[in-house]
Order: structure tokens, then C-alpha cells, then sequence
């Protein structure tokens, strides 16, 4: 994989760029600008090189067909604000466009195509419309990590038909992932959470033999709290987890890695219910598990100070409520005095670990924020994903 900062001749190149603008829009507004942000340092390095870019993204799941409220223009618009310069949005259909259409102008250095998700053949993977696209352009730039787990033609036909880089943002996403999946400063510890133990079990299973702790919190940890023979009342919890369970104590025994799970928790008689520290086996038919407790929090702090590296991802209870928030909070906390002391390499990812640490104005006090999500979690499931094997 090579990265377009080693290219050392884009001067006038015409550059195919994958972004992922794909931010959430209520009607017409963009709620969260996060993806578009991180986005700039990029767009600013490719015009200051003198390059010519065409960026492609998709925004939303149109399925093939135009669907005008998932049109790229209000994001278009808020590039052109950031950047300072007209960005031309070209909606006439991609298929009819050649070369000569695009660059007219001299003081034209960004257009960006329509939603690419328009048309059926990029979900296809299909290799003559990549081959259309490619026409279009000298160079072709993957700067959208977090699409890359989806084999699409904007992200990996187009790679046979156009000399291909990683973009900016793409490797700084696969440098701090490798910080936490190949190469490891130990002991490296992942605290888990999220309401489905069988959604994250394949990236349990992975992390295990590679990890010295998995701390699970969080809805999840509820099965393993059931499991142990504890009543969970009215808690959310999965049907049939017995057996992943069963899985995961066997694999971290044999190879030692060691599991934490909640000793202490906070319950409510409902999501706004009164916040009561209790022991798991004091738990009613009437209540809710909704937070770690303060053993617990005990607990995970002192694994942190024992740890060189942080892989989060999901939070500890129901934040959303503040009366709830207490167990993230704190592990946010203790994982940015660390990291102000420069004693922890630490990586969050997931949307609901995003928005808490978002909700703290913690962005800037992690070493990486992921804010990839599907992409994010295939790649520490340890699969291969398409976009990174296309570039290499
Ligand atoms: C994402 O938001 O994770 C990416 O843009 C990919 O979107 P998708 O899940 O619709 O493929």
C-alpha cells in the first residue's frame, strides 16, 4: 500500500478521491460534521501540491437510483465554506461525463460527483463503470477508510484501472489500528461494551490471544452477570448467550488473557428511574441494570494504570442519562490522564463511545478516534478488508 504523501509528482494530476462524506442529514441539515472536518487536512494538501481532485463519496443507502434528499450538495456547500473555494457539484449522470468536461476553468480545482451510490452499478462492484471512472482522472486516492470494508467500485474495481494510494486520513486510521491489533506496546487491555454480546463476539474472539485484559461493560456484560447465576430483573439481555459465554471464559483461560466483568453495578426501576448502587445478587424483578459500579470502576482504573495501551469501544452503562453516565465518565477520565502524562497509547471507536467523548469534549484527549464504524469493527475482527487489499 502506498500513501499518496510518497507521490512525489502531483503537480496538475487529475485525482480520483474516495471520500466518506457520508454524515448524518436531517432535512437537508448536517446534524454532525466530524467525517467532513477530518476530512480537510487532505483537500489542503492535494491543492497545495497543485493537484486537480474529483471527489467521490456516497451519503446515505439510495440503493441504485436518485433519491434528491440524499443528494451530496448541502455537504458540498459546507466543504466549500471550509475550504474558502467553489467546489462544482456535477449532477449529470457520471456515465455521460468524459474528461474534457471536468477543469475547464483554470481556477477550478475541486468538483465533487453526485452521489455514487446513485447508481447501481458501485454497490455492484462493477468493473466497467470503475473503468469509466477511471478516465476521468491520472491518480486514484482511497482517503475513506471507513467504506472500505464494502468490495464497491469506488473502492476497489477502480484500483485495476488507476495507479492507486491510501490518502491521509486513511493512514493515520491503519497506523493506529495496527497500535492495537499487530503492533502492540503490552500490556494492552480493551474495555468492550454495547447491549449485544453476539455482535462483538468474532472481535472478542480475535482480541483474546493477543490481549493481557477484555474488560466487558455495558448491556452485554449483563449475560455474563445472568450467567454467573444472578438475577438481572427487567435488564436488557440476549437470548441463548450461555454458550458464547462459555466460549469466552474457555478461550481468555487457555490464552490468559485475563476477563473483567462488572463486580458492582448501578440499577433504576427504569431508563429515568433513581440511580441505586447494588451487588449483583441484590438485583430485583423490578429493576434495570443501567451502569458499572463503584467497585467496579475501582476495578477497571487500576487495570488502566497497569496498561501501555487502550482499545474502547462502547460505553459502560446508559450515559445518555446522566444519573447512569457515572461509570463512563470515569473510565473516559481515567484513560485521558494517562494520556496527558504520555504513559498510554489509547484508540476509541464506535458512534456511542464517539458521542460520549464528544458530549466530554475528550475528542482531542485520545491518541486516535475512530470514526469509522462497520469498517472500524471488521478490521479488529481481524478480517481482511477490501479496500486495504485492493490498494495493496
Ligand atoms: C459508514 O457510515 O460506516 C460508511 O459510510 C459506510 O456506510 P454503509 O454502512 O452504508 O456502507
Amino acid at each position: 500500500m502506498k500513501s499518496i504523501k510518497e507521490e512525489e509528482n502531483i503537480n496538475n494530476k487529475k485525482i480520483l478521491l474516495r471520500l466518506d462524506l457520508n454524515v448524518p442529514l436531517l432535512e437537508g441539515e448536517i446534524t454532525d460534521t466530524t467525517r467532513i472536518d477530518k476530512i480537510l487536512p487532505t483537500l489542503n494538501f492535494l491543492t497545495s501540491q497543485n493537484a486537480k481532485i474529483i471527489i467521490i463519496s456516497h451519503v446515505g443507502r439510495p440503493k441504485g437510483k436518485v433519491v434528491n434528499e440524499l443528494s451530496l450538495r448541502p455537504i458540498c456547500k459546507d466543504l466549500e465554506l471550509k475550504l474558502s473555494q467553489n467546489i462544482k457539484l456535477i449532477s449529470k449522470d457520471v456515465k455521460e461525463i468524459n474528461s474534457q468536461d471536468l477543469f475547464n476553468n483554470n481556477d477550478e480545482k475541486i468538483v465533487m460527483l453526485e452521489n455514487i451510490r446513485f447508481y447501481p452499478e458501485e454497490e455492484k462492484n462493477n468493473p466497467q463503470f470503475a473503468k469509466h471512472l477511471a478516465t476521468l482522472a491520472d491518480i486514484y486516492v482511497n482517503d475513506a477508510f471507513s467504506c472500505s470494508h464494502r468490495a464497491h467500485a469506488s473502492i476497489d474495481q477502480i484500483t485495476n484501472f488507476l495507479p492507486s494510494y491510501s490518502g491521509l486520513q486513511f493512514d493515520l486510521e491503519v497506523s493506529a489500528l495496527k497500535k492495537i491489533t499487530s503492533e502492540i506496546k503490552k500490556p494492552i487491555t480493551c474495555i468492550i461494551g454495547g447491549s449485544k454480546i453476539s455482535t462483538k463476539i468474532n472481535i472478542i474472539k480475535n482480541l483474546i490471544p493477543k490481549f493481557d485484559n477484555i474488560i466487558i461493560v455495558g448491556g452485554m456484560a449483563n449475560n455474563i452477570i445472568k450467567y454467573l447465576g444472578n438475577n438481572i430483573g427487567k435488564s436488557i439481555q440476549e437470548e441463548n448467550s450461555d454458550l458464547v459465554i462459555k466460549e469466552i471464559f474457555l478461550l481468555s483461560e487457555t490464552e490468559h488473557c485475563k476477563l473483567t466483568y462488572p463486580e458492582d453495578i448501578v440499577v433504576g426501576k427504569d431508563l429515568n428511574g433513581k440511580p441505586q448502587i447494588k451487588e449483583l445478587n441484590e438485583i430485583s424483578s423490578d429493576e434495570m441494570i443501567l451502569d458499572i459500579g463503584p467497585k467496579t470502576i475501582n476495578m477497571i482504573n487500576n487495570i488502566i494504570d497497569e496498561s501501555n495501551t487502550i482499545l474502547w469501544n462502547g460505553p459502560a452503562g446508559y450515559f445518555e442519562n446522566p444519573s447512569f453516565a457515572n461509570g463512563s465518565v470515569e473510565i473516559a477520565k481515567k484513560i485521558i490522564e494517562k494520556n496527558k502524562s504520555n504513559k498510554i497509547y489509547s484508540v476509541a471507536g464506535g458512534g456511542d463511545t464517539v458521542s460520549l467523548l464528544n458530549n466530554l469534549n475528550a475528542i482531542n484527549d485520545f491518541n486516535f478516534i475512530s470514526t469509522a464504524g462497520g469498517a472500524f469493527l471488521e478490521y479488529l475482527e481481524g478480517k481482511e478488508l477490501p479496500g486495504i487489499k485492493a490498494l495493496n
